[in-house]
């Protein structure tokens, strides 16, 4: 959600300031704007709606106002306080028109700090928290002189909330000056230049070389370099870190969105997952804070995650309850903090976050930590807040997700948190350390599987495109299925705006199967004949009673299902895995089906509507 982009150096500030905001795209937003300074006078330009709009309107003015200038500011706004129009886009100015800001986030005090500036006579022109920092700045520097970084130290200390803040000041040209709380910002080093992104993509195309920027934190970047420090002043070392994927891999590559290309990589995604993970024939996490005491003493596991992360949290429970024994409860993470959860020193907490920014889920790790649980996370992006704030961490290496509806990463999420099932029982010693080989080769199988599904997917774009102009379509599943359903529900749901449920298959005589009727499409995520034969025939009989009721039964089904040919007004036949695997290739038809109807509807897959990549704000 938001993205900023930050930049001093010799390049021309615009350019390479609209060129991140685009890479930020994918992060979601409603307006986009920019602040450059040039002459030591701030020029502004900001529009609702998308980038291609601000272009129209820099060039439409580029006659009488070119916006000029080597240090600059720039900003995608997805809506909190205030509609999403050209008066609440970011940037936003004081009153004399010398600071700028723009801001990630939500000011929870911004009532009581509008109403005191209010109060001392000044008029705010917009309805966001946003405009507070910079009356609030802009006063500092008024009152008491000193750098931009003072003052915005000094007013960071009175904001409550979460907030990612960039300011520039028109009367210091050299700088461009960030406050941190609980919001994404990285900042890039390069050759006499230096960046500041909401995450890597925004530089990536100029620089690999990254740094860590920790909470309740202030940057100065120059052309030679930067200074952090705490908002007490106190000098601070950021963590550098080298970005191990480049400008191609941010790119399209010759697809026409993103999310097709994400597709694509799945295979990748997971290989690089599991790589290097099982060293000696011990199963191996990448930072890892707790001893194997800690992992021993464990008998409690909470998954917290949202949306498709969720999902991938529902197959993982099966596979560590499978193999370790021990109970394990998924929950949203939204709902986790609020309800109170029993939570011990031997509850291990996994959070599965790809961007590792989500704040619901930030949020739950907090409450678990502070519950003196132990957290574990798998996250998909380095540095970020959730993988640094954890007592373990496991990396899903499945690169740079841009589209919104997460593909690559759920496959790489389902592999990472079988691993941790993996290092448990190991841990536990409720598996041999052949047993943990076994299923590690086995997970080491699964790539060139989901390539074979992938190879075989033009039956599922004619059939989506068939299907396409339906009302609804439901998806059954059960066991390690039924998480698949719901994956395959929300997929159709965020890029189709489609209604889609998503149902255990066992449940539909409890209520859901009265929303049968003639002609509806239903989705049906069939367990394996050899692997769960008794699902596979109770999963038989349900076909069988929405087909008696009218449904257009797809069964997705193991190569070779016989039976589920029989039940099957389309077969979609996929690669025999082992159940607890089965998942990585299953669902690749249900995002095969959803992009494609979404494309027949002409929706945008890369950046469905009212959605953000990352949802940083509760
Ligand atoms: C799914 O396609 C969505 N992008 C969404 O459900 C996502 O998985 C969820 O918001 C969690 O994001 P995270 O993995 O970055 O925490």
């Amino acid at each position: 959600m938001c993205g900023i982009v930050g930049y001093v150096g010799p390049r021309p500030a615009l350019d390479v300031v609209v060129e991140g905001l685009r890479r930020l795209e994918y992060r979601g937003y409603d307006s986009a704007g920019v602040a450059i300074v040039g002459d030591n006078e701030l020029q502004i330009a900001k529009k609702a709606g998308r980038i291609e709009n601000l272009d129209k309107l820099i060039a439409s003015e580029s006659a009488t106002r070119a916006i000029t200038g080597n240090t600059g500011m720039g900003h995608t706004r997805w809506a909190t306080h205030g509609a999403p129009n050209d008066r609440n886009a970011h940037p936003h100015l004081d009153a004399s028109g010398r600071i700028a800001v723009v801001h990630n986030g939500i000011i929870e005090n911004f009532s009581a700090l509008r109403a005191e500036l209010e109060s001392a006579g000044v008029e705010f022109v917009s309805e966001t928290d946003t405009e507070t920092v910079a009356h609030l700045v802009a006063a500092h520097l008024t009152a008491h002189g000193g750098s931009l970084a003072d003052a915005t130290r000094a007013v960071a200390r009175r904001l409550q909330g979460a907030f990612t803040l960039v300011l520039l000041d028109a009367e210091q040209p050299e700088v461009v000056v960030a406050a941190r709380r609980n919001s994404p910002l990285v900042l890039g080093v390069g050759y006499g230049e230096t960046f500041l992104g909401s995450d890597v993509a925004a530089f990536i195309e100029y620089t690999r070389e990254a740094v860590e920027l920790g909470q309740d934190q202030v940057v100065e970047i120059r052309r030679d370099g930067y200074t952090i420090t705490g908002f007490d002043g106190t000098p601070v070392t950021g963590r550098p870190f080298h970005i191990d994927w480049d400008l191609a891999a941010a790119e399209k590559g010759g697809f026409d969105y993103f999310m097709l290309k994400e597709m694509q990589e799945q295979p990748g995604a997971v290989r690089d997952t599991l790589l290097g993970h099982l060293v000696d024939g011990q199963i191996m996490l990448d930072e890892q804070r707790l001893d194997r005491q800690d992992l021993r003493e464990i008998d409690k596991v909470f998954i917290v995650a949202c949306g498709t992360a969720y999902h991938a949290g529902l197959i993982g429970k099966q596979a560590i309850e499978h193999w370790t024994r021990i109970p394990v409860e998924v929950e949203m993470a939204s709902e986790f903090r609020y309800r109170d959860p029993v939570l011990s020193r031997q509850t291990l907490v996994v959070a599965i976050s790809q961007s590792g920014e989500t704040a619901d889920t930030l949020e739950a790790v907090r409450h678990a930590r502070e519950q003196n649980a132990k957290v574990l996370s798998i996250c998909n992006t380095n540095g970020a807040q959730i993988p640094r704030e954890s007592d373990a961490v496991l990396y899903t290496h499945a690169g740079p997700e841009i589209g919104v509806a997460a593909t690559k990463t759920f496959v790489a999420q389902v592999a990472a948190v079988e691993l941790v099932g993996l290092a448990l029982a190991q841990a536990r010693g409720t598996k041999y350390g052949d047993e943990i080989t076994t299923e590690f080769d086995a997970l080491c199988a699964v790539p060139d599987q989901i390539s074979a599904a992938l190879a075989a997917m033009e039956p599922v774009r004619e059939l989506a495109r068939e299907i396409a102009s339906a009302k609804a379509i439901l998806f059954i599943g059960r066991h390690v299925g039924y998480p698949v359903a719901l994956e395959g529900a929300l997929k159709l749901k965020e890029l189709a705006y489609m209604h889609a449920e998503g149902f255990a298959a066992g449940e539909l005589k409890h209520g859901p199967i009265a929303l049968i009727e003639d002609g509806l499409p239903v989705v049906v995520v069939m367990p394996s004949p050899t692997g769960r034969p008794v699902l596979h025939q109770k999963m038989l009989s349900n076909v069988a009673e929405i087909k008696a009721r009218g449904a257009r039964t797809i069964v997705i089904a193991e190569a070779g299902d016989a039976a589920a040919r029989e039940h099957a007004d389309h077969l979609i036949e996929v690669p025999a895995l082992p159940t607890l695997m089965s998942p990585f290739v299953t669902t690749i038809p249900l995002q095969v089906l959803a992009a494609e109807i979404a494309l027949a509807r002409g929706c945008d897959i890369d950046k469905p509507r009212n959605l953000a990549k990352s949802v940083t704000v509760e």
